[in-house]
């Protein structure tokens, strides 16, 4: 099928919801991306930040298909030998890093339905009903995390939403400790915030708050949806700062590419209620086996590191370009922010005409979140077309 085909298709049927780039993907290898009419562009989003390990690659495909050929889903109500392997070989990466001495897995389909869980079990854990979220945060677009999302944009046309939500600003304790009450369940945030423009918090602010949320009896729920593993430049996005939550939430490329999303938080606060929370697909052994493969890329080709080692150097390269139209480069590891002076979406369009995919964030900031497999010289063509097109 060609672009006009395709486009004309989805556009009689599609919901409206979705805004699209006039553009038909058919076919994605590594960290490169086919359109239907053969053009080829580098893959500076990462299919939305989840394709970390790169696209099909060949561990994560020979799971699923070897998988698919055993048994796809299964009852939630009964256990299943790759999500019991799962949950082993995941806790193994999540305690060291994080500082928990054992800890519990509630495995669902995607980042939001985790800030949902963790919304639930804070709420369940603590009896209290308060959340406390930061300005710029995303969180997600069902109605509990969305809750938690700040920009008006998505919440306002579905208000009334969960109560006893307060925003404040980001990495200012002050503002955090005046919200916090003795009715605060949990505060929820991210390590580097996303969506809202690549902001990283500081280790100072992440200790403090940490000793806040301990004092108060607020449980700490670290969204880790887009910096989960290896994003960063470490397994986790936490460890950047030696920080330990009670909750964190992944999502995205946990998954491999399948839909799936995880909460997991310290043993000691205890489990869900039986039969509080739970879903169909959530855990089914599909997803289970694409994310064992996942986890076991990411140790073996380093990816963590690689992304540290790469992201420092594109941020250089980004930063040492002769351009007035940069105003700030930030980030960590391979998630990387540039603050223009102008708007974004006009330099999107015209990176992708020079054959880069890369996303907004925010109307001014131009985010790279490469798959970490990406070649240096990818990177370096990307530098370019970023440098010719400011
Ligand atoms: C930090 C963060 N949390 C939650 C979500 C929601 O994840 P999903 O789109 O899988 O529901 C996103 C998605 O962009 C995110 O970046």
């Amino acid at each position: 099928m060609n672009y006009n085909d395709i486009s004309t298709i989805e556009s009689t049927y599609a919901s409206g919801a979705v805004g699209r780039r006039p553009v038909a993907l058919v076919r994605a290898k590594g960290a490169r991306l086919w359109d239907s009419e053969g053009n080829e562009y580098i893959d500076c989003a990462a299919a939305q930040g989840w394709a970390n390990v790169g696209h099909s690659h060949p561990a994560v495909t020979a799971a699923i298909q070897a998988q698919a050929e055993t048994l796809v889903a299964s009852q939630e109500s009964s256990y299943n030998d790759v999500r019991a392997r799962w949950m082993e070989e995941l806790a193994a990466v999540l305690q060291p890093r994080l500082n928990w001495t054992g800890c519990q897995i509630h495995p669902s389909n995607s980042g939001t339905e985790a800030n949902e869980a963790a919304i639930k079990l804070a709420r369940q854990l603590t009896g209290r009903t308060g959340l406390v979220a930061a300005m710029k945060g995303f969180h997600g677009r069902t109605m509990g995390s969305l809750s938690l999302t700040w920009n008006k944009k998505y919440r306002q046309p579905f208000e009334p939403l969960v109560p006893d939500v307060t925003h404040v600003p980001y990495n200012n304790i002050e503002a955090m400790s005046e919200a916090v009450t003795d009715n605060t369940a949990a505060v929820v945030i991210e390590i580097v915030q996303g969506e809202g423009g690549v902001y990283p918090g500081d280790t100072d602010y992440f200790q403090a708050l940490r000793r806040l949320c301990t004092e108060r009896g607020t449980l700490l729920v670290i969204d880790e949806i887009q910096t989960g593993v290896g994003r960063t430049g470490r397994w986790l996005a936490c460890e950047h700062h030696g920080l330990s939550p009670d909750i964190v939430t992944l999502g995205k490329s946990i998954g491999g590419g399948l839909p799936m999303g995880v909460t997991a938080w310290r043993r000691e606060l205890g489990k869900f209620k039986a039969g509080t929370h739970g879903s169909t697909f959530g855990g089914n052994p599909l997803a289970c086996a694409a994310s064992r493969a996942v986890l076991q890329i990411m140790a073996e080709e380093r990816l963590p590191e690689r992304s540290a080692e790469l992201g420092n150097w594109l941020a250089a390269d980004l930063r040492a370009l002769p351009t007035d139209q940069i105003r700030e480069v930030r980030g960590l590891g391979l998630m990387i922010g540039v603050e223009l002076r102008g708007k974004v979406t006009p330099i999107l369009q015209q990176l992708m005409e020079r054959g880069v995919w890369a996303l907004p964030a925010g109307l001014n900031v131009l985010r790279l979140l490469p798959p970490l497999v990406i070649e240096q010289a990818d990177l370096r063509r990307v530098v370019a077309a970023i440098g010719d097109t400011l």
